[in-house]
């Protein structure tokens, strides 16, 4: 699988198969995944990979408090500013509108979005999961370097026939997390992300992209069209 076709068919899957991922595929990924670029060479991710059992006792523990109502964890970090402006508002309501629609579930029914959001702590079926923390004391740009990892794990993940969806839904829930994996108390969760192969008889809707003139701006005529 080339890159292009890498980057073209990663996308957030929401259903996987009850099927094992061999752990040296994931081994074999996440040796790969280290290349990824860092301010300073620091590698500023910190990783942990969910399988088996205490996978399972996460699921049933994030699904049953979140079900039964309990509370978000306090944030540890902000997810989205408060007022988002124009256009990242109305993306963010496309994307919204299109995932609730394909799941049969109307905008204003609160109920029915919170169960369909409840199959998160479930890592939509997955059998694997990784955990990614980054150290309270690094700043915005050691964030970004989580960003270059963690898609440059996805993509792996797709040479390797396997999907995956990341999810900050987690970090909702970093307590519960927290007391499966007794992370040290320096670290913070950014997310998680759901890992194995994909249900093909899950539907879902591909999103869309803004045109490219609409958030990259080319300055100099080398390479210009005719
Ligand atoms: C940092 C990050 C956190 C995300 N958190 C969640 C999440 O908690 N639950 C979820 O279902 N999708 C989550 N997503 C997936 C996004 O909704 C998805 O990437 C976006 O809508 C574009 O769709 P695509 O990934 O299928 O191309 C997250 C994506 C990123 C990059």
């Amino acid at each position: 699988m080339d890159v292009y076709e890498a980057v073209t068919t990663r996308r957030s899957v929401r259903g996987f198969i009850d099927k094992e991922v061999p752990r040296d595929v994931i081994e074999r990924v996440l040796t790969a995944a280290a290349w990824a670029p860092s301010g300073s060479n620091i590698q500023p991710w910190n990783i942990y990979v969910v399988t088996g059992s205490p996978l399972a006792e996460l699921k049933k523990r994030a699904v049953g408090r979140v079900a039964d109502g309990v509370l978000w964890d306090d944030r540890e970090y902000v997810m989205y500013p408060p007022a988002m402006k124009s256009p990242y508002r109305d993306r963010r309501e496309a994307f919204g509108n299109e995932r609730y629609s394909a799941l049969g579930i109307a905008r204003e029914d609160w109920e029915a979005r919170q169960r369909a959001a409840i199959a998160n702590w479930d890592c939509f079926g997955a059998p694997a999961a990784l955990f990614c923390y980054i150290d309270r004391d690094l700043g915005v740009a050691q964030w970004a370097d989580l960003g270059m990892y963690l898609q440059s794990v996805m993509l792996l993940l797709r040479a390797e026939g396997l999907h995956s969806c990341p999810q900050m839904a987690w970090s909702q829930v970093h307590n519960t997390v927290a007391e499966v994996l007794s992370p040290p108390s320096e670290l913070m969760l950014f997310c998680g992300m759901s890992i194995g192969y994909e249900d093909a008889a899950v539907e879902y809707v591909r999103t869309g992209r803004a045109p490219l003139g609409e958030t990259v701006t080319f300055i100099g005529d080398q390479g210009a069209r005719p």
